[in-house]
């Protein structure tokens, strides 16, 4: 079952990727390492509709690494306004000028960890999406897709040492960046915190979590314990 995922779910993405500004075309040559790192960090807890008109304004005046390095920190805040989390956009300013001194973007997982506000999921996405290398890329809808699809009955966050080992066990060698994509993808539009489209799904085959009848109990999240 596991070979199977990445192919079904490649080929759903061939005529079902959303059409987000900072993407490459499914299967094309690889985007732009400053404009996959410059998304990543402002999708951190913020939604892709919110992020678009940001994403374009800062390309347009910052077209690379080396512009937005050179930018006043004042004035990269100033364009921040309004997507919340501050410290991205001083991150964001940090990590661009030690990018800049670089010469350009490190193109592993390790490396591009060691940036100012590169967490294990930035890093793993620009691996894996900018570089095509295989990384194992686990957000929140991602952890949510595999949860479902194999039927995690451990609540997180215990669970996710076994969600990583599973959604390892699925990505590709070839392609992992648009696996990623898609994965996340499918829990943006199908596979929903409120809803699981299971008759849409390209996953509906070898979705153990359908099976179970209740795919939308899962994740299972552990209770709060009383204060
Ligand atoms: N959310 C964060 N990064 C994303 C990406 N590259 N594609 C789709 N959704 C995302």
């Amino acid at each position: 079952m596991e070979d199977r995922v990445a192919s079904l779910l490649l080929d759903w993405y061939a005529d079902h990727a959303r059409s987000l500004t900072w993407r490459a075309a499914p299967g094309s040559a690889l985007p732009d390492p400053y404009r996959v790192w410059l998304s990543e960090v402002m999708l951190q807890q913020t939604t892709t509709a919110a992020v678009a008109p940001y994403f374009s304004r800062f390309t347009q005046r910052w077209p690379d690494v080396q512009a937005l390095a050179a930018a006043p920190e004042e004035e990269v805040m100033a364009a921040w306004a309004g997507l919340g989390y501050y410290s991205r956009a001083r991150n964001l300013v940090a990590a661009a000028r030690e990018v800049a001194a670089m010469g350009g973007f490190p193109d592993t997982e390790e490396e591009l960890r060691q940036l100012p506000g590169l967490g294990a999921y930035t890093a793993a996405a620009i691996a894996a999406i900018a570089f095509g290398r295989r990384a194992v890329v686990v957000d929140a809808n991602v952890e949510r897709v595999v949860s479902r699809l194999f039927a995690i009955e451990e609540p997180l966050p215990g669970s996710r040492k076994i969600i990583r080992q599973r959604a390892d066990s699925i990505t590709p060698d070839e392609r992992s960046g648009d696996f990623a994509q898609a994965m996340m993808d499918l829990g943006a539009t199908i596979c929903t915190a409120r809803d699981a489209r299971c008759l849409l799904c390209p996953l509906q085959e070898v979705c153990q979590g359908r099976v179970t009848g209740d795919p939308l109990r899962l994740p299972v999240k552990a209770a709060k314990k009383p204060k």
